[in-house]
């Protein structure tokens, strides 16, 4: 939700173009995240100016505006700081005035874009404008700014970081959020509670890229690096109350810290650094990245990172690893596909294999999940399984639920997390919480994760974004190595939690004799499923050309029974998201309940039949669909004669165990919902109203 992009250069030359380029380009990659509107800040060409870019809509009508506005590109920076978003909007609606970045006043002193929501700016808005501020937009950002600026006039000497901590120690909420300021040039402050930030640095020569801890004084002197004293020499202004709620107080002179990214003896060095809510918006510029974590504060000036805690006494370490990312540029292009979405429906044969690789070994009949290695046998004796998840990754929860309860025999539960939370569901030190999730960073799924965690339950992460909230926080977990996902409308995280999950009750089960002959069977099914995957996707054109069928539909109702309704679930939710058509999952037996009273010769159905034990019920929805004149469209396994041609149309797709049936019945939904999507013309990519991680409650 919102997308933020930074780029900070030290005694590295770039001109203007370069330094706008790199932000628009960074926008580019992040906007699945947002795309009502997008803006940035950059350095004008006096001391003391900034150049601000904000316009409406996708991030290359931002690109077209700056160019029509011609800034002088050629101007050269050898030091500069420029912050950029992109929106979806939460607080007023997506106008220029709304959109990020956000000022302190009309003269740009301070900068700031902001990932999350602040929900005290009601009450901060109210003191500000008692203090004489005029508030010019309907965010929550914009009382980020003007806060900052209040406290930088009661405090003119303040140093950048503590006027950071000063400033963070009023928001209630969540953020990650980039300030810049006048007073600061060439320097950035990067903050994150609850909403991703990454940061990547590139040097221009190998050097020294270890945080070196970094103590001071009472006095805020610092005690190993002599240039660090000089940079940090402790403002006492910074003592004196800013007079609008609590003073500043002591913890914001606690000056520990640690700083990374200086050379042997301490000089200067040439380094250019990428701040992103994304990794993948930072991988074409440099794989060398640090994670944020919740409470830090990272400042960034002279070609140095100090990372500050909140809170001295959270106990939290502020050494933060220098990690490699191992996505590659390829992998966040679209390729020879026209949408995201087509390019990882069609990676799926390689995302489940990658989900697998190393920890399914058929010959020996084994399962290896590293990252539940130690816990294991703990999960084995829980007293109830609770799988915590939203949306796309609710439904992976649901269409494994069966063959958990099957092979583990622990009482399981699914639920959303926006309704546990609702609830306030009973949770015990004895259950163990599933949480899982493509992004990692879903507030619902967060808070209930943190939920979970203060009623001391043992928590499993099963995410596809490394280094992502979720999987930080949860005791151990899985990652399902799906890549990155791009498209709007999860695909691949879908199979490839699925196969996870499906690992972890084999893994789960390993123990239990009477189930060896049933783990056997399922992992030789998921040995054959990315071969299946390649012969379902060769249906892509036939789909194609049935969809053009539904042209004009209003509604569509998906139909199917045990294992397949989440399957149903799944499709319906794809095809309304994308498609803006509405679609209705129900469960096959329920169909007689009510739903029929709907069915009719023209309301199409898409019914998924194929064969299970459950088989023969299902088959009555579907005598029942037949009986009303309804012509289904059939999934079912391959030669099936029970569905006559002149009955139905049949979508076919090959046999396997019954509890993966789901995952090869899925990827025909998929298929659907993109080619319904593109036969209306509409922009598959970035559905209306709706972005990727939704990081707001
Ligand atoms: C649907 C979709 C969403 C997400 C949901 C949870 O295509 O993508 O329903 O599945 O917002 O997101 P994650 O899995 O990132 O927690």
């Amino acid at each position: 939700m919102c997308g933020i992009f930074g780029y900070i250069n030290y005694l590295v030359e770039r001109d203007r173009k370069y330094i706008l380029d790199t932000l628009v380009n960074g926008l580019s990659r992040l906007e699945y995240r947002g795309y009502d509107s997008a803006g940035l800040a950059v350095d004008g060409d006096k001391k003391n100016e900034v150049f601000a870019f904000k316009e409406v809509g996708k991030v290359a009508k931002l690109k077209q505006l700056i160019a029509d506005e011609k800034p002088d590109l050629t101007k050269v920076f050898d030091s500069h700081a420029g912050i950029a978003h992109t929106r979806w909007a939460t607080h007023g609606p997506p106008s220029r005035v709304n959109c990020h970045p956000h000022r302190s006043d009309p003269k740009w002193e301070f900068a700031v874009v902001h990932n999350g929501i602040i929900t005290n700016y009601k009450e901060l808005k109210t003191l500000l404008e008692g203090k004489g501020f005029k508030f010019e937009t309907e965010t929550d950002t914009e009382a980020i700014a003007k806060l900052a600026k209040y406290i930088y006039d009661d405090h003119p000497d303040i140093e950048f970081t503590v006027l950071a901590k000063a400033i963070i120690k009023e928001l209630q909420g969540a953020f990650g959020l980039l300030l810049k300021s006048v007073h600061y040039p060439h320097e950035v402050v990067a903050a994150r509670k609850g909403s991703p930030l990454v940061i990547g640095v590139r040097t221009q020569k190998k050097m020294k890229v270890d945080f070196v801890d970094v103590e001071y004084n009472e006095e805020g002197m610092a005690l190993p690096a002599e240039r660090a004293s000089q940079n940090v020499a402790m403002k006492k202004s910074a003592l004196k109350s800013h007079g609008l709620l609590a003073p500043p107080d002591k913890s914001l002179l606690h000056r520990s810290q640690s700083r990374a990214f200086l050379s042997d003896d301490g000089a200067p060095m040439p380094t250019e650094f990428f701040l992103s809510s994304d990794p993948s918006a930072i991988v074409e510029h440099t794989k060398k990245v640090l994670y944020l974590e919740d409470d830090d504060i990272a400042h960034i000036h002279e070609g140095s990172l100090n990372i500050h805690r909140l809170s001295k006494d959270d106990g939290a370490s502020n050494v933060r690893a220098i990690q490699t990312l191992e996505i590659e540029l390829q992998e966040i292009m679209k390729g020879k596909f026209d949408h995201f979405m087509q390019k990882e429906i069609f990676e799926q044969p390689e995302s489940v294999v990658n989900a697998m690789r190393g920890r399914l070994d058929v010959a020996n009949k084994k399962v290896m999940l590293g990252g539940l290695r130690q816990y294991i046998g703990t999960i084995r004796r829980c007293r109830r399984l609770i799988f915590i998840a939203c949306g796309t990754s609710y439904h992976s929860c649901m269409a494994v639920r069966g063959a958990f309860e099957e092979l583990t025999e622990i009482p399981i539960s699914v639920e959303l997390a926006s309704d546990f939370l609702d609830r306030q569901a009973p949770v015990f030190r004895d259950d163990t919480c599933v949480f899982v999730s493509q992004s990692g960073e879903t507030a619902d799924s967060l808070m209930a994760l943190r939920y979970c965690l203060e009623r001391g339950a043992l928590t499993v992460g099963i995410v596809n974004v490394v280094g992502s909230s979720i999987s930080l926080l949860t005791h151990c977990g899985v990652h399902i190595n799906a890549g990155p996902e791009i498209g709007v409308a999860s695909t691949k995280a879908y199979t490839s939690q699925f196969v996870c999950m499906m690992m972890f009750a084999l893994s789960l089960s390993e123990d239990r004799a009477s189930k060896q002959k049933r783990r056997e069977d399922i992992m030789d099914g998921l040995a054959k499923v990315s071969e299946q995957f390649k012969e379902i996707l060769k249906l892509d054109q036939s789909i194609k050309e049935l969809c053009l069928k539904f042209k004009n539909q209003k509604s569509l109702l998906l139909l199917g029974r045990g294992a397949q309704h989440a399957t149903a679930l799944e499709g319906a939710l794809k095809i309304k998201e994308i498609s803006y058509l509405h679609c209705e999952a129900v469960m096959s037996g329920e169909l007689k309940h009510g739903v029929l009273a709907l069915v009719d010769e023209n309301l199409p159905i898409v019914m998924i039949l194929t064969r299970d034990d459950i088989f023969p019920k299902s088959l009555n929805a579907y005598q029942q669909v037949i009986a009303r004149k309804g012509r289904p469209i059939i999934i079912c396994n391959q030669d099936d004669s029970e569905f006559p041609p002149e009955k139905s149309e049949k979508i076919e797709v090959p046999h396997t165990v019954d509890v993966l049936q789901g995952l090869l019945n899925v990827i025909p939904l998929q298929l659907m919902a993109y080619w319904l999507a593109v036969a209306e013309g509409l922009n598959v990519d970035f559905p209306r109203n709706l972005a990727k991680s939704v990081t707001v409650e």
